[in-house]
């Protein structure tokens, strides 16, 4: 059962690339390096802080081009999974690509992360493609799951 939280939201900074990279590491196979997330800061990429009660509890970064965006990364720390709060922050991005103009946010996901592909599901993702050998494993590759949802226009920015 969700407990309620109601988390804040933040850009982020070079500071929170530490606890982002904690994360990735103890998540993903093959983790994203700091210069991955460096990377994404300075490019300018949509890159967002999620706190509860002023702690960091997850991070989710987008690009943003023309009409479309691209979910690159999320992911909550794991002491505040499965209380609502991914959803939450797949929410924020999914609006904010919807204020910005986009028609479509596109990702991609391990098949084998049913955690992450579920929430896409109930997000309203939908599958589009698999892409062979898309991520790279200690120990070989592993097939992307290819996902989109079409964007309607807000009634309202926030
Ligand atoms: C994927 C992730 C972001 C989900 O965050 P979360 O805060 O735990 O998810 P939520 O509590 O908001 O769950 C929302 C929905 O996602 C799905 N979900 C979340 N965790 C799940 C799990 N372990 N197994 C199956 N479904 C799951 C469910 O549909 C859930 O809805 P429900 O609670 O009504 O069943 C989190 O597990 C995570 O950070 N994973 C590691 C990083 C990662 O894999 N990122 C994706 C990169 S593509």
């Amino acid at each position: 059962m969700n407990q309620v939280m109601t988390p804040s939201y933040r850009y982020m900074s070079e500071t929170d690339i530490e606890v982002s990279r904690d994360i990735e590491i103890n998540s993903n196979p093959v983790p994203w390096t700091d210069k991955n997330f460096l990377d994404c800061l300075r490019k300018d990429y949509y890159c967002l802080v999620q706190e509860v009660d002023q702690e960091f509890s997850g991070f989710a970064i987008q690009t943003i081009s023309l009409d479309q965006s691209h979910l690159l990364n999320i992911g909550i720390k794991e002491k505040f999974r499965n209380k609502g709060l991914g959803q939450e922050l797949l929410e924020q991005i999914v609006h904010a690509s919807k204020s910005m103009g986009c028609k479509k946010i596109f990702l991609e996901v391990r098949v084998s992360n049913s955690p992450a592909i579920e929430l896409y599901n109930k997000t309203g993702f939908k599958r589009v493609s698999i892409r062979k050998n898309y991520y790279r494993l200690p120990d070989g590759r592993e097939d992307a799951l290819v996902m989109s949802k079409r964007l309607k226009k807000p009634w309202r920015l926030f």
